[in-house]
């Protein structure tokens, strides 16, 4: 055996399955309870509230994998050699492109960059039903008291669980349809509006529009500027998760990017966009959308910081 094979072991993916009705069976019902009524200037919220139906099921693969081959390898080995019907989402493979966001154990991340010795977890035998249907409390740990697990996912590394973005319509297995957050995005006007400096050749021609900044300046946004719209911290959030009742915190983000850009002259109409109740005054400050930015970014932080400038003002 070569030492490349020595390295490999198993890991079970268990992966979310859905397939839409067609359209023409399908309706426009479901949402949250929650969810404001009444037309939000962001649109977007029906589409979002919109549960899709169709078939649902959950469907595991076993496969020989490295440690460190990511989530997403282990997909395309699926899709490759076992099931070309699992849908799922992904464009630069390294973390640039914020395409391939999903939950893994429940939690929003993206799948090039988690690995499977990072998210294989293995089967806590104590949350299966024992012959009488009871489940039992104890220390997954503690072999002295441990029962059968009853699943060949314990051997190897364990399982991962995938399943589409939380907080957005599925459109088929992990992929969702992100369309919302970026309609939101969008109507906060995502781009510089500034006033150039008009800089011209040695011969008096008009040559290109300079937009001066200090490197000073440049840092207060920098960072932000870094977003890769993934929703990664959209599906994080408890209150974007209830509906049409927030924007969302990568929509802020947008906002903030711009704001704290010296040279952009819109910053009273970006503040004004969002001073509204399903902008800045409907966050909560729970802050789970910070955990997880694959950018680094301290979404909540920057929460923070934009809902004090609107308040400033
Ligand atoms: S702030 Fe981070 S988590 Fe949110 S959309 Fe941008 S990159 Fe993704
Ligand atoms: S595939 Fe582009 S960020 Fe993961």
């Amino acid at each position: 055996m070569s030492g490349m094979d020595d390295a490999l072991t198993t890991v079970t993916l268990r992966v979310n399955r859905f397939t839409p009705r067609p359209e023409r069976d399908r309706g426009a019902r479901g949402g949250s309870p929650f969810a404001k009524k009444g037309g939000s200037p962001f649109g977007g919220g029906a589409s979002r509230n919109r549960r899709p139906r169709g078939k649902q099921w959950t469907q595991e693969y076993t496969l020989r994998v490295r440690p460190e081959d990511t989530v997403l390898d282990c997909l395309l080995t699926v899709k490759r050699t076992v099931d070309p019907t699992l849908a799922f989402r992904y464009s630069c493979g390294h973390g640039m492109c914020g395409s391939d966001a999903v939950a893994i154990n429940g939690t929003p991340t993206l799948l090039c960059t988690a690995t499977v010795k990072d998210w294989a977890q293995r089967p806590n035998p104590f949350a299966q039903p024992d012959d009488e249907g009871f489940r039992h409390t104890g220390d997954a740990d503690d072999e002295t008291t441990l029962p059968d697990a009853g699943t060949d996912a314990s051997d190897g590394l364990g399982v991962i669980e995938l399943a589409p973005l939380p907080g957005f319509p599925v459109q088929r297995d992990l992929i969702a349809d992100i369309d919302p957050m970026l309609d939101q995005i969008r109507k906060l006007k995502p781009y510089l509006q500034a006033d150039g400096v008009l800089a011209t050749t040695h011969d008096g021609k008009v040559d290109v529009f300079e937009y001066l900044q200090r490197p000073e300046q440049l840092a207060k946004y920098e960072m932000l500027s870094n977003c890769i719209a993934c929703g990664v911290c959209e599906g994080s959030c408890p209150v974007f998760a209830g509906g049409d009742a927030f924007i969302g915190p990568a929509a802020l983000i947008a906002a903030s990017r711009f704001v704290n850009d010296s040279r952009d002259t819109a910053t009273a109409a970006r503040l004004d966009a969002i001073d509204t109740a399903d902008g800045v005054a409907a966050c909560q400050s729970v802050r789970a959308c910070s955990r997880q930015c694959p950018r680094g970014i301290d979404v909540g932080e920057e929460m923070w910081q934009i809902v004090a400038k609107v308040k400033e003002r």
